[in-house]
């Protein structure tokens, strides 16, 4: 096997799992597959884009240790995570004839995970499924932790389950075949975990970030790896978000009503919401006296320096006004009995939950911000 690479166990009784990290897992993904039991042919859910670049690479992987496969390739992007994407997919797998011991592998971004991992959740009643994420967003973030669901019309991921994968490959090698910019919205994701819980790995990142995204690959693996073992000791403690995993959600409730402001458009990708929605956090926790003026600083620099969109006006087009963000706020699922909840920080590495925010200091960054357009 290549070095560098890594493994961070998810230790969940009855539900733990590894997540291997490194490059070029998927010359080996059978041999990390096969000893998982079920039939000896696995059925593989990917999108258009990645069966074109990378799913014979992962066909040849399985047939090296004995295993045949067949791959049913989506539509690329967020509009297969509906219900008709998941039935296809659901009715697809019967077809393939796939047991309660066999294994279904989601192949791709955090679209691909979340559909198939739901429909693995709900496949007689429950099969189990192996993720191998192709972006940085999914590698952090959306393939660890067993969050799976499509969207309504209502909004994004109200419906799903929770269904741990067996397996994480976390391939950082396809990580260069994704566009810049995609690769820095997973970078959004990235740069979350140390300021909600590591300071170190926020100093870290703010001098090998650029390295980071020209392509240094111990580097990336070193990244990926401190946020899934961020992640993983967040979703053992708190597996089903009754408390501290809504952490994880830093900068996400000003993000989702930004996403939803701009339409679930190009015009603003999940992860640069985030970063966004980090700054932002920053900046109100700054003027409730929470943090220091130099937090937000700090944090606004590191991802300027990244060249990613750091403020709103950032966005390209028309933004409603402060009211109506907030508006869109009290849509996100962060609401409690009407009262938002936010991911606040004492500084950088240090956030925690709170839904005592007044709603005056929420409009005074929001009109700031827009003013500043
Ligand atoms: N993406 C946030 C979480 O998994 O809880």
């Amino acid at each position: 096997m290549t070095s560098p690479a890594s493994t961070v166990h998810v230790n969940l009784p009855g539900r733990e799992y590894d997540i291997h990290i490194g490059p070029d897992l998927l010359g080996d993904s059978g041999a990390y597959i096969a000893p998982l039991g079920g039939r000896k042919h696995v059925a593989i859910v990917t999108d258009e884009t990645v069966a074109g670049l990378h799913l014979k690479a992962l066909q040849d992987g399985l047939t090296a240790a004995g295993l045949t496969s067949d791959a049913l390739a989506l539509p690329a992007g967020e509009s297969t995570k509906s219900w008709p994407q998941l039935q296809r997919t659901c009715e697809w797998l019967l077809d393939q004839k796939v047991e309660r011991g066999d294994v279904v592998i989601a192949f791709g971004g955090g679209v691909i995970g979340d559909l198939v991992g739901f429909a693995a959740a709900i496949l007689r009643r429950g099969v189990r499924f192996v993720q191998i994420p192709t972006t940085l967003l999914a590698q952090v973030d959306s393939s660890v932790g067993g969050k799976t669901g499509i969207n309504a019309p209502h909004g994004k991921n109200l419906i799903g389950a929770f269904h741990q994968p067996s397996l994480v490959l976390a391939d950082t090698a396809l990580l260069g075949t994704l566009a810049p910019r995609d690769f820095l919205a997973g970078y959004g994701e990235v740069l979350k975990y140390g300021l909600l819980g590591d300071s170190d790995y926020f100093a870290w990142l703010e001098t090998m970030g650029p390295a980071l995204a020209a392509g240094d690959m111990a580097a990336r693996v070193q990244a990926v790896t401190r946020a899934v073992q961020m992640k993983a000791e967040i979703v053992q403690r708190d597996e089903t978000e009754q408390g501290d995993r809504a952490l994880l959600n830093l900068g996400h409730t000003f993000c989702h009503a930004l996403e939803a402001a701009t339409g679930y458009s190009d015009r603003l990708l999940h992860g640069e919401g985030v970063a966004i929605g980090c700054v932002m956090a920053f900046e109100l926790s700054a003027r409730l006296g929470l943090c220091s003026q130099e937090s937000p600083s700090r944090v606004r620099a590191h991802i300027r320096n990244m060249g990613m969109k750091t403020d709103l006006r950032d966005i390209e087009g028309d933004l409603p006004d402060a009211e109506t963000l907030l508006g869109l706020m009290g849509q996100d699922k962060k609401v409690v009995a009407g009262k938002l909840r936010f991911i606040l920080a004492r500084e950088i590495g240090d956030a925690f939950i709170t839904s005592d925010v007044p709603r005056d200091k929420v409009l005074g960054v929001l009109k700031d911000a827009l003013a500043e357009r």
